[in-house]
Order: C-alpha cells, then sequence, then structure tokens
C-alpha cells in the first residue's frame, strides 16, 4: 500500500490548475448511456473512481476512447449488458446513477446496491421511489435492483430530502420519458448544473436549471455532443485553505467565487484573503480565526470541504463549532487530528474544535476520501514528520496530488509500504 511522507512548516506558493470535478465527471460519464451517438467529454480528472466508472460502463458495452489531454469519448450503440455487478459497484457508490439512464433507455437494468461506506449509511431509497412513481417496476434481490419499464412516464416528484445523486439520477431518466417531469427540491449543486447543461446539448429539455425546481420535457432520442467538465470546486478549496494554513500565497485558476456557495464566506470570515481575478483566485492569510460551520446542500457548506476546513479551524484563533449534517460519520479524521496535537472535542454530530498553536508531525490514516486531504493539509502546516497512510482515498478524487503539492513547494513523497 502507498503511504505519504510529508515534512510540514514549508509555506506552499505558487499557482495551481484545478482539474476537471469528479463528481461532475461520473455523472457526465453515465449520461452517455442516453445516446447511440459520441459524447465527447474534454477536461476528465485522471482519477481512480474515474477508472472505476469506465469499467463499469465498458462493462454495459459502451465504447471508450480516451485521448490526450484529459479527453474521452463514449459511445453506447451497441449496449451488450444491462446490469452492474456487484465486483464493479462496490468501489464507488457513484455507479447507482447508470440505473436511470439504463432504466430509460432501454427499460431495463440490474443494479447491485452500493452498500454503505466508511462516512455513512448512504441509502438510494429516493432514487427508487422516485423511479417507481415514473411507472418502474423495481423489485431487490439478492442485493441488486431489477428495475423495468417499457417507457418510463414523466411525473412530479417531490423529494424529501436534498440529494445530489437522487437528482442527478431522475433527472437524466426523466429526460428520455414519456412527458413532463417536475423535480422539487432538486439538488442544486453546481455539478448538476453541468450534467444539465450537458443534457441539454445532447437535445434534452430542461428548465430551472440551478434551482429547486426542474422541469423536463422527456423527448424520443438525444444525440451526442462535447462537453467540457467544470472544475472541481472541493479541489480549489481545498488548496485554498492549503495556502491558508501554511501561510503561503496561491491562486487556484479555473474557478470562480460562486461555485463555493457559502464555504466563501466561510473561508473569508476564517481570515483568509481572497484576491478575484477574471477566472482564477489567489489566497492567503495571515491570521486565522475560529468560524462555526453546518454543512448543508448547495449554497450552503459542503460536507466535502468539512474535513480540510477543520483541519484550518485547528490552527485558528479561538472555538470552532463545527455541524455536520450531510453524513453521519463523517469526524472519522477527528482521532487523526488529535494525533498530531489538535484539540477537538466530539457530542454527536457537532465538533467543536480549540484552535491550538501548532500541530505536530505523527503516522496517521486516512479514513475517506476528503479526510485524508484534511491530514495532509495538517501535516503541510506541522512541525517534524508525517506518515500518512491508506492514501488510496485520496487517488479517488484528487489528481495528481503530490505533483500539484511539490510544485508548489511541499516536500511530500510517496512511498510504498511493505505489509
Ligand atoms: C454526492 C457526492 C458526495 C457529496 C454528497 C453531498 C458524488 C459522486 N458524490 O453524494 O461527494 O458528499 O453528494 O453533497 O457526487 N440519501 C437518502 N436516500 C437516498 C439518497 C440520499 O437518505 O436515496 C441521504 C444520504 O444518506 C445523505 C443525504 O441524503 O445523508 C445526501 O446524500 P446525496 O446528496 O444523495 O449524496 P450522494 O449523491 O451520494
Amino acid at each position: 500500500m502507498h503511504a505519504f511522507i510529508i515534512h510540514g512548516g514549508k509555506p506552499l506558493n505558487g499557482t495551481v490548475k484545478i482539474s476537471g470535478a469528479k463528481n461532475s465527471a461520473l455523472k457526465l460519464m453515465c449520461a452517455a448511456i442516453l445516446t447511440e451517438d459520441p459524447l465527447e467529454l474534454h477536461n476528465l480528472p485522471e482519477l481512480d473512481d474515474i477508472t472505476s466508472m469506465a469499467r463499469l460502463l465498458a462493462h454495459l458495452g459502451l465504447k471508450l476512447s480516451s485521448h490526450e489531454n484529459n479527453e474521452l469519448t463514449l459511445q453506447a450503440d451497441n449496449i451488450t449488458h444491462l446490469d452492474a455487478p456487484y465486483e464493479l459497484v462496490k468501489r464507488m457508490r457513484a455507479s447507482i446513477i447508470v440505473l436511470g439512464p439504463m432504466l430509460a433507455r432501454f427499460g431495463k437494468a440490474k443494479v447491485s446496491l452500493p452498500g454503505g461506506c466508511a462516512i455513512g449509511a448512504r441509502p438510494v431509497d429516493m432514487h427508487l421511489k422516485a423511479l417507481e412513481q415514473m411507472g418502474a417496476k423495481i423489485d431487490i434481490e439478492e442485493g441488486y435492483v431489477l428495475a423495468e419499464c417499457p417507457r418510463l412516464q414523466g411525473a412530479e416528484i417531490n423529494f424529501d430530502k436534498v440529494s445530489v445523486g437522487a437528482t442527478e439520477n431522475i433527472l437524466m431518466a426523466a429526460t428520455l420519458a414519456n412527458g413532463v417531469t417536475i423535480i422539487n427540491n432538486a439538488a442544486r449543486e453546481p455539478e448538476i448544473g453541468d450534467l444539465a447543461n450537458c443534457l441539454v446539448k445532447m437535445g434534452a429539455k430542461i428548465d430551472g436549471i440551478g434551482t429547486s425546481t426542474l422541469r423536463v420535457e422527456g423527448v424520443d432520442k438525444l444525440h451526442g455532443c462535447t462537453h467540457e467538465v467544470i472544475a472541481d470546486r472541493i479541489e480549489a478549496g481545498s488548496f485554498i485553505i492549503a495556502a491558508a494554513i501554511t501561510g503561503g500565497e496561491i491562486e487556484v485558476q479555473g474557478v470562480t467565487p460562486e461555485i463555493f456557495g457559502s464555504c466563501y464566506d466561510s473561508m473569508l470570515e476564517a481570515g483568509i484573503e481572497i484576491i478575484v481575478g477574471s477566472n482564477s483566485l489567489k489566497a492567503k492569510s495571515s491570521k486565522l480565526k475560529a468560524v462555526d460551520i453546518t454543512t448543508k446542500p448547495f449554497p450552503g457548506f459542503a460536507t466535502d470541504m468539512q474535513a480540510q476546513f477543520m483541519s484550518l479551524m485547528c490552527l485558528a484563533d479561538g472555538n470552532s463549532h463545527i455541524k455536520e449534517t450531510i453524513f453521519e460519520n463523517r469526524f472519522m479524521h477527528v482521532p487523526e487530528l488529535m494525533r498530531m496535537g489538535a484539540n477537538i472535542s466530539i457530542t454527536g454530530n457537532e465538533a467543536v474544535v480549540h484552535g491550538v498553536a501548532k500541530l505536530k508531525g505523527a503516522e496517521v490514516m486516512a479514513t475517506d476520501l476528503r479526510a485524508s486531504f484534511s491530514l495532509v493539509l495538517a501535516a503541510l502546516a506541522a512541525e517534524g514528520q508525517t506518515k500518512m497512510s491508506r492514501i488510496y482515498h485520496i487517488d479517488r478524487g484528487y489528481e495528481k496530488v503530490e505533483q500539484k503539492l511539490r510544485a508548489l513547494g511541499a516536500d511530500i513523497e510517496r512511498i510504498i509500504e511493505e505489509k
């Protein structure tokens, strides 16, 4: 297994180009199922999760050809399988997103239930209930969702919670349904807007993009298009915090303030100074202040930035209250941060971070994707050496992470641990 050795205490300085958003790219790849024409995606990040999705789509029979410069063409003109087996789904929960497009285009799909993951149970009941409302017959057998419907029918879907995945699944299913689908209480994450914009280019009729009510008028057929994946706001936010926590100055390229939602305001409140360019942000900080945050659906504070922000708060002046409302088990980075000298107490879904003057390197373990970057941040700011194991989590979602950090002056090395 790979591990990082990080020697902290060096300010990170320079410019970093933000990669395409993982959470957008994965869903855009699934959109290729909706048409027999080629879908050409640009700015696709090179990540383990993207490879896992590519493997699943190849199993279904899609032709995938990757080109240089992070481009990939997908074509679903000869689907050979209508099943997503557990072996391929268990690596990545986003695999459930193939369900809506498969059902919409082929009238049938068998998709393994993804199961829980480290950060929580993560059920898919909302996806299934909405597809049933659109006329699908759904059975669960031996851990698989068996769904059938000759043609999905438009329906009014009222989600009782905000779900990114369920919104995307139903949005895609609705593009080829018979009649109009209204999705109320839809998630508004920028990645959903990116998917919807691509679907519109493919011929879908969607109104309300960027709002919590999406109206989709089903069409008989979609066609191919070329689409560029938006920049990854979570990667960008992570690098902004890297500048602040190390006392350096980093320009993140390819992003604007709006994509961060309220996370942007929290970063400013914490004392990060941000100079806004035309398509870039330059961040630095002098004195870090404690800020309270509560994770919420977009435009609220992103749960995917909670762990990284907590690392920053470990070195802020004062006490910060951090409340996690999206996933039930998303404080696994806390014991690891405490090994590095952080002072954090947890009660239920709320953590109180008491700022300390410094962190110290230690042996720590990455527990999930975003938590792993929070530990990298803490290690970059800490005195001495940190050895971080289980970094396969970070490879799922941060493209060329150590190359990018090294270019900014970080002392980070990947080693292969003997086990
Ligand atoms: C996506 C993101 C993930 C991010 C999350 C919240 C991808 C690949 N992943 O995950 O990085 O942290 O949004 O912004 O895009 N829920 C149900 N029933 C359902 C579906 C969801 O109860 O059928 C619950 C979940 O357990 C969770 C909440 O709704 O508590 C939000 O989850 P959701 O927005 O669906 O997250 P994902 O789409 O899985």
